[in-house]
């Protein structure tokens, strides 16, 4: 058996489409732009490419779009201020600071200092405590495409073995939680697996669903998982770089051998990676609708 392929760049096209839709509709009914602002500190190439990507796509949708470049040593001082300013910015409805910041700058000091009402990675503790209590709130980028994908890929998620393969705030906690609850691509039994598992090999081998966001190339291999496996591929690996300068990259999982045992499977690039995106563009128009007072 070889996997259906859950292409991302597919379903992100198909919300794209709809979210073009309610942007004209804003404009034009209520006379509502969403506005973005993506804030970047320092020149990490991986980056550079996310938040460059992020502002094309907001401008493609007719989202107002500001992307601030700050050279790497900025002050946290600097950069709060900039935050607060955007935080009463009418322009702007979603604050969007890439991940990672340099060293010096305090990760949860600066998350926390965005306005929750604009907090579309919804990383603030605000959203992630209402996320966790399953009420109204943005959802995290990636884990809410994740739920996108199996949704609009007919994948059934109820009472099955889900395993999480990494515990990062970004997506292993939040994917994790939002699976267990009562809600579409929910309802599922999750274990979540980290670095100090004793034997990830037995969770993999009995999961119906694994989602790998480890951050190792090529980790989980055909005899880790069970035939008819789904697999989730969080993992955007930088392998080498091709003859033209391009970035050569590879998922968690090995695609070429595990797609001959699963059901279906997300490629990478091409699977989750185009639905970050797209679900921080959704998020962006929430918050502009609920700032004009229409949800
Ligand atoms: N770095 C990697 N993923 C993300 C994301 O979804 N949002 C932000 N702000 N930074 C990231």
């Amino acid at each position: 058996m070889s996997a259906k392929i859950i292409s991302g760049v597919e379903i992100a096209k198909a919300i794209r489409e709809e979210l073009t839709v309610v942007v004209t509709e804003l404009k034009d009914k209520h006379n509502v732009v969403p506005g973005l602002v993506t804030i970047l500190v320092g020149e990490n190439p991986a980056s550079v490419s996310y938040v460059t990507a992020k502002s094309k796509t907001a401008k493609a949708l007719g989202i107002y779009s500001e992307q601030v470049d700050l050279p790497a040593d900025t002050s946290e001082e600097k950069l709060l201020a900039l935050i607060d300013q955007y935080n009463n910015d009418e322009k702007i409805n979603g604050i969007l600071v890439q991940l990672p910041l340099p060293k010096h700058i305090n990760e949860a000091k600066v998350l926390y200092a965005i306005d929750p009402n604009k907090d579309v990675d919804g990383f603030h503790p605000v959203n992630v405590g209402k996320m966790v209590l399953g009420e109204q709130c943005f959802l995290p980028c990636t884990p809410h495409g994740i739920l996108e994908m199996l949704e609009r890929s007919g994948v059934e998620t109820s009472g099955k073995e889900v395993v999480v393969l990494g515990r990062s705030n970004i997506v292993g906690k939040p994917i994790a939680n939002l699976m267990l609850q009562k809600r579409p691509s929910g309802n599922a039994t999750v274990t979540l697996c980290h670095t100090r598992t004793k034997d990830t090999d037995f969770h993999t081998r009995r999961a119906d669903i694994i989602i790998a966001a480890v951050g190792v190339p090529n980790l989980v291999k055909a005899n880790q998982v069970k035939d008819g496996v789904v697999i989730i591929d969080v993992g955007v690996n930088r392998i080498g770089m091709s003859e033209s300068g391009k970035a050569i990259l590879a998922g968690d999982v090995d695609f070429n051998e595990v797609k001959e045992k699963a059901s279906f499977i997300t490629p990478v690039p091409g699977g989750v990676g185009p639905m970050t995106i797209t679900m921080l563009m959704k998020n962006t128009v929430q918050a502009a609708k609920q700032a004009a007072g229409l949800i």
